[in-house]
């Protein structure tokens, strides 16, 4: 069983969302029966390169005919798609930052998304090739947005996502964390308590 874990604030000290996803990985591998493996990759510390046009122009060139560097550029994106593909559990750390995902998880999923790759289209339309995966997805707000028309980032994770084939989605929220203290304690309570009520039985 290998788990994948991203996460995406831009604090290394202090992130709700990064050790609610720890919390998540540690209550995942508990409920294993043997370890598995655990590859951490931290999109704060170690950014991955934007889309911009020197990338799309790589990513259009075919392989054979690529320069070094244009090589190097789509090896980067390589390295996310084969630790995604390998992966059975995903757990995504994701806080809001401006209504929005962090620009730094935008940045993994237009390298993540390739089509012929991890999705293509069929006579029956698009089709995702990242199956059969769990997926845990943390959301840490300052405010309070659930089931809101301001949060568009559940309906866009659900979306792009789905579209790559990763269907079993769970989404776990920790809200109003700049609220005052009791409402970040009661924030932090709560996404533990539905950290427990995701797990598998
Ligand atoms: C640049 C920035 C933008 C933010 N934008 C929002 C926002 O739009 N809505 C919200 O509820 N909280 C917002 N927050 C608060 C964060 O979502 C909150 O502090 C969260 O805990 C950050 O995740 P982290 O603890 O993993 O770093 C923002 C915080 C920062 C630093």
């Amino acid at each position: 069983m290998n788990i994948l874990q991203v996460n995406s604030s831009a604090r290394a000290d202090g992130s709700h969302s990064t050790r609610l996803a720890n919390t998540v990985v540690e209550r995942v591998q508990r409920s294993l029966p043997e370890a598995g493996t655990l590859v951490v990759r931290d999109l704060g510390r170690q950014p991955h390169p934007e889309l911009n046009e020197t990338a799309l122009q790589a990513l259009f060139t075919p392989a054979e005919q690529r320069s070094a560097e244009q090589a190097a550029r789509v090896a980067l994106d390589d390295a996310l798609i084969a630790e995604l593909q390998a992966a059975d559990v995903v757990v995504l750390g994701v806080p809001m930052y401006n209504f929005g995902v962090p620009a730094a998880l935008k940045n993994w999923i237009d390298a993540i998304a390739r089509a012929k790759v991890t999705f293509q289209y069929t006579a029956n339309g698009p089709e995702g090739l990242l199956k059969g995966k769990k997926v845990y997805i943390v959301l840490t707000r300052g405010g309070q947005y659930r089931n809101t028309a301001s949060d568009t980032q559940v309906p866009y994770l659900r979306t792009v996502l789905s579209f790559l084939g990763m269907t079993d989605l769970n989404f776990i929220y920790a809200e109003g964390l700049a609220m005052g203290p009791d409402a970040e304690q009661q924030a932090l309570v709560s996404a533990r308590q539905q950290i427990e009520e995701a797990m598998p039985a």
